[in-house]
């Protein structure tokens, strides 16, 4: 392919990284670059274009980290020859492309424990905004705000909600396709309703977020384990389990518990099967905010041609999960079963949340916050791995971790997690066995521990050297 073909443009307002990332995965998916082609190097590609180099490698990190492109050191980098057959443009159709009782359910409603999971940094959200945000909201909102609000969520929000989408996840969708939720199960709850019916078959990763599972469960979904590999969810294994299922609840971006990112060659068999199966891939995108190297990868819905993919998000990682709004992104041609169920549904409550949240994102204060936590999180994430290896030597092996608010750490000797965890619960720590979260007995115990609160290295040490305490009596 010429680069001049790239056809780069500074005035489109959107970055030149991503434009570049854009056009050389347009190029990929429409067959113009085949896989094993040689792409130019980064330094001969700045130069041609006339772009700083920086640039260009970002766009590469993450062609290379979706799995579009294969570095090979001194060889160069190609096209991945691991992509075989791509869908053509257009022809997405074509050969194209029982209730687990938590042991441990969260602590709710009092102040966060040590190594608890799902929980973002409490002491940093900037309250002071917050208050100020809520004085002229509570001053300003008119007498409409005080009528029934609408089902689907307050008009505003959902706008910020698809202009934030289209900007930091690649995906390009109408306010009206954007229904504000409570919670992730309220999501959750607004799919199963519209789409599916009791007793529906459907895939869920294994292992996989335990809350969302015993959610489904109990709405009389049944669930089939599809193992994660280092590549994500195994699609293949999902076909050959249950080749029928009618939905699969997927973590495309950071697997949950696990951490790693599904590859591009499994992010296009898994929507090739949904479009020939007519079934529903539920893209649960819980915290792709938060990436210690390169940048967020784009979701799953972004390569999503035949409208198969329900995306959800949430606002619990990002701001905190008090305030129990998440949202849910449908296909275009669903808006109107989506809407007419939503009128029958509880909805997201109040208005004044989601104002304040509408008016946090419109006037910057979301972006500076993700910034700001970005940079804390991997400080954060520092003392607890820190805290570990010095404590625990040989005892754990941290799990490296490309994002994310959690370590996942695995047990070196022959250590049942659960009994780990239970004498660490006894002596007031919050973390998590990873045997907990699979849906098939498998022999590799490890530790699902939160970072998110400990404000310093003594912070973190303190809880570990319990931990330790713990491990000897278990
Ligand atoms: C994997 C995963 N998905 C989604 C969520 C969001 O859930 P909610 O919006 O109910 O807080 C979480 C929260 O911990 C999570 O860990």
């Amino acid at each position: 392919m010429d680069v001049k073909h790239l056809k780069l443009s500074r005035k489109q307002g959107v970055p030149i990284y991503l434009q570049l990332y854009r056009r050389y995965r347009e190029a990929i998916t429409s067959g113009k670059l085949r896989p094993g082609d040689r792409v130019p190097s980064v330094r001969s590609l700045a130069s041609e274009l006339g772009l700083a180099r920086g640039t260009v490698e970002m766009a590469y990190q993450i062609l290379v980290s979706e799995g579009y492109f294969m570095a090979r050191g001194a060889a160069g980098t190609v096209v991945s020859p691991r992509l075989g057959t791509l869908p053509e443009p257009g022809d997405a159709k074509a050969p194209a492309p029982p209730a687990h009782a938590s042991p441990h359910p969260p602590a709710m409603g009092i102040e966060a424990q040590p190594f608890q999971l799902g929980l973002p940094a409490l002491d940093a959200f900037p309250r002071k905004t917050w208050a100020r945000l809520a004085g002229r909201k509570l001053r300003t909102l008119g007498t409409a705000a005080m009528t029934y609000p609408d089902p689907a969520g307050y008009e505003p929000l959902r706008r910020a909600i698809a202009t934030y989408l289209g900007i930091s996840r690649g995906i390009a969708c109408s306010h009206r396709q954007v229904f504000v939720t409570a919670g992730y199960r309220g999501a959750l709850e607004l799919v199963r309703r519209t789409l599916l019916q009791t007793g529906d078959q459907g895939w869920y990763e294994d292992p996989g977020y335990i809350l969302a599972r015993q959610f489904l469960e109990r709405a009389g979904l049944r669930l089939e384990a599809v193992p994660v590999d280092e590549e994500g969810l195994n699609v293949r294994l999902g076909q050959q389990r249950a080749a029928h299922a009618r939905f699969v609840v997927v973590t495309p971006t950071h697997q949950s518990p696990m951490g790693m990112a599904l590859s591009l060659p499994r992010r296009l068999e898994l929507l090739d099967w949904a479009s020939r199966r007519r079934s529903w891939i539920v893209e649960d995108d819980y915290d792709s905010e938060f990436r210690y190297h390169g940048r967020p990868l784009p979701a799953l819905k972004s390569l999503d041609r035949d409208g198969r993919v329900l995306y959800t998000g949430t606002f619990s990682k990002v701001l905190f999960p008090g305030l129990r709004l998440a949202y849910l992104v449908v296909p275009a041609p669903q808006v109107e079963k989506f809407e007419e169920m939503a009128n029958h549904l509880p909805g997201p409550g109040s208005i004044l949340p989601q104002a304040m949240v509408a008016d946090f994102m419109e006037q910057g204060h979301f972006a500076r916050h993700l910034r700001k936590m970005r940079t804390l999180y991997a400080a954060r994430r520092g003392y607890l791995v820190d805290a570990l290896i010095q404590t625990m030597g040989e005892r754990l092996h941290v799990q490296p971790q490309a994002g994310g608010i959690h370590v996942l750490a695995h047990l070196n000797a022959r250590q049942s997690d659960k009994a780990l965890v239970a004498a660490a619960t006894a002596k007031g720590l919050a973390l998590h066995a990873l045997s907990d979260w699979r849906l098939r007995k498998s022999p590799q115990g490890g530790l699902l521990m939160g970072f998110a609160n400990f404000a310093t290295a003594e912070e973190a040490l303190a809880p570990v050297r319990r931990l330790k305490t713990a491990l000897a009596q278990s």
